[in-house]
């Protein structure tokens, strides 16, 4: 009875970070420029381009990524565990030096520094996780490979709370005139990468230090 209930609880995780994902690459699907919700420099053409291939990759990634962490896959597919794992670990590098040069072209400093820390967490961690599998310390290598998609899930955790922020910031604010939903999304989109990185971080170290404890 406990093992069908945190099945279905992993179960409710996966659709939730799948749904998030699939619901922020919606727009870019068509590759419409005009569609896009970041807001385009025109005097860097190659910024929408660089943009598609950030946000592709880095689906491919979250997708891939959950395939990883079935441990009858891991036990009997060894040989299809590392192969995906290489193509995980290629797409997280596509990912984040796209976003490193998108994220250049951020007007806000806040989100600017959210995802250059992003982005440094997402390649250490990776590297890491790399490291050790070649050296064979498989315990480490499932430690930071924990840590790292717990990383690229900050794109789904971001957008998961943005929800709770909102309602956040309306309870703090009720004695002051309604601004409008657009400049409160907009303080929203200040903290959301934030909140969701370190809910993630808390949840994988957790589950590590869980992981270690049951052993
Ligand atoms: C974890 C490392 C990641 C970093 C550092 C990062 C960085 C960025 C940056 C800099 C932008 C442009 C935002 C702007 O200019 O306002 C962006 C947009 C975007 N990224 Fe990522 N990203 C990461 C992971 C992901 C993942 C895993 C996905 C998977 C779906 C993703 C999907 C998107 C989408 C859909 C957009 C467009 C946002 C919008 O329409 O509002 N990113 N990302």
């Amino acid at each position: 009875m406990e093992e069908r209930k945190i099945q279905f609880r992993w179960k409710l995780i996966v659709f939730l970070t799948l749904g998030a994902a699939a619901f922020a690459v919606a727009p870019y699907v068509l590759f419409d420029p005009g569609q896009s919700r970041v807001e385009l420099n025109a005097s860097f053409p190659l910024h929408y381009p660089l943009l598609l291939v950030h946000i592709f990759a880095s689906l491919l990634a979250l997708v891939v990524g959950w395939l990883q962490f079935i441990p009858w896959l891991r036990g009997r597919r060894p040989e299809l565990h590392r192969i995906v794992g290489r193509f995980y670990l290629g797409f997280v590098l596509i990912g984040s030096l796209t976003g490193l040069v998108v994220g250049m072209y951020t007007s806000s400093y806040i989100r600017q520094m959210a995802f250059l820390t992003l982005v440094v967490l997402w390649l250490f961690t990776g590297w890491k996780g790399y490291a050790s599998a070649r050296q064979r310390k498989f315990a480490a290598h499932g430690v930071w490979m924990t840590r790292n998609y717990a990383v690229t899930l900050v794109a789904a955790t971001a957008r998961l709370v943005t929800p709770l922020c909102i309602v956040i910031y309306l309870a703090g604010h009720q004695d002051l005139p309604f601004e409008g939903i657009e400049a409160i999304l907009n303080h929203v989109l200040e903290v959301n990468i934030w909140v969701g990185l370190v809910v993630n971080i808390v949840i994988a170290e957790w589950l590590i230090i869980h992981r270690i404890l049951k052993k």
